[in-house]
């Protein structure tokens, strides 16, 4: 069975969707996981610990002041815990978690759990919708909750939208991937470059590109999820710093060599993703620039090539390389492949207004070397195109 030896605390709270839980713990149990249920006061109403407790084969706890004093239980409950998995997640249950507040047993419990927590929004559309709850969401999201999207049907208070609880079936499904995953990567090392460099000409003014660092952020965030210890050597980005990475930060191609240089060493694999300026300025005005002169004039020179820096040591890790072209990107994009002495290349078009630099999308493609494969992938989330990229990027270290 696929979820033996796991243990799974499942969190329930007071939705209507509550009343799925119980064929979460039934799918949970057939597929051989140990299930410990906890539920809020409101939960209680609309279905009974009792329910849950013989599915579960477990007791059900409910309340922080219950139960015996020495085993301190608002600690103990979650440790043995593989995952905890919160469905339904009310609005409210969402709101105290995302902000750290613990006044029941439930969201004590969120706070002691160290190991995954997966959360199932589902609430009437409107609710979902609210800038409140989609702020809560992306603050849990940006810590490393797993969020289940609703889907969108009919809803119980009988509108149509999204906050709809998946099936029970399908929860189960991906607490059962997201644990099979997670265990791909771990003890593995991880090195992952993202955003644009700086290339400063006086004491303000710089040669850059438009990069954000979304595509480089979502593969070490997907990395992290997978188990693998991520160091992320990322240029200059307004994105938080991803759950479960080091962040080293950088703002020239220069620094980014170095840092990339001297982290090599017993990596498994290195992801370049950063948009690195190929070329700095010769001449650096220690101070602002005045303006004067009708023209001026700087030289550019090369920037260390830290893709070909990285092919050159490599002594058994995987190297991924990335290549943004606006044209022949297929062709492009292999020549570099091979020319760096990389294993994969993740080519992407960068003048596509949906697709490249600071959108939140990509269309993508994946080729291999010794698989001698290109794998073209739909216009998707960055997100998504991380998940599917780290698939790839394990199967062709034969981790699958
Ligand atoms: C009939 C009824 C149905 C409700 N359904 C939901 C729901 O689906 N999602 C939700 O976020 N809140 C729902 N609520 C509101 C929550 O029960 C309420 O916010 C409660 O404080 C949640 O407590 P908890 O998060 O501690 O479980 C519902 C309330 C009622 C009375």
């Amino acid at each position: 069975m696929s979820l033996s030896n796991k243990n799974i605390l499942l969190g329930v709270t007071g939705g209507i969707a509550a009343y799925k839980s119980a064929e979460i713990v039934r799918g949970l149990v057939k597929k051989g996981a140990g299930v410990r249920v906890v539920m809020t006061e409101s939960a209680m109403r609309f279905i009974t610990p009792l329910t849950l407790a013989v599915l579960s084969k477990n007791q059900v706890n409910t309340g922080l002041w219950e139960g015996d004093q020495e085993r301190i239980d608002h600690v103990s409950i979650s440790s043995g815990s593989d995952l905890f998995l919160i469905a339904p997640a009310t609005a409210n249950t969402l709101g105290k978690i995302a902000h750290g507040l613990a006044d029941n047993l439930l969201t004590n419990l969120f706070l002691t759990f160290k190991g995954p927590v997966v959360v199932c929004p589902s609430m009437n559309s409107n609710m979902y919708l609210h800038p409140a709850v989609q702020a809560n969401l992306e603050i849990l999201r940006q810590r490393g909750v797993h969020i289940i999207a609703p889907a969108v049907g009919e809803l119980a208070c009988g509108v149509e939208g999204v906050g709809r609880m998946p099936a029970p079936e399908a929860i189960v499904m991906e607490v059962e991937t997201l644990l099979m995953k997670r265990a791909k990567l771990s003890g593995k090392k991880i090195l992952i470059t993202a955003g644009p460099t700086r290339e400063f000409f006086d004491a303000v003014r710089f040669i850059s590109n438009p990069s954000s660092g979304k595509m480089g952020y979502a593969i070490a965030e997907a990395a992290a999820r997978r188990g693998a210890d991520v160091v992320l050597v990322s240029g200059p980005s307004l994105l938080p710093k991803p759950a479960g990475v080091r962040l080293v930060n950088v703002v020239t191609a220069e620094e980014m060599n170095e840092a990339v240089m001297s982290n090599l060493k017993d990596v498994d694999a290195a992801i370049m993703a950063a948009a690195v300026s190929d070329y700095r300025p010769v001449g650096r005005y220690p101070e602002k620039l005045k303006k004067g002169e009708e023209k001026i004039s700087n030289d550019l020179e090369r920037t260390p090539d830290i893709l070909e820096n990285a092919g050159k040591r490599k002594n058994g890790f995987l190297l991924v390389g990335f290549a943004a072209e606006t044209e022949g990107l297929l062709e492009n994009a292999r020549e570099k492949m091979l020319r760096k002495n990389c294993d994969m290349m993740v080519g992407n078009l960068v003048n596509s207004s949906r697709s490249g630099f600071e959108s939140d999308e990509n269309e993508v493609m994946v080729i291999s070397k010794k698989k001698d494969t290109v794998d073209k992938l739909p216009l998707m989330s960055k997100r998504q195109a991380a998940e599917r990229i780290m698939d790839k990027i394990i199967e062709e270290m034969g981790l699958d």
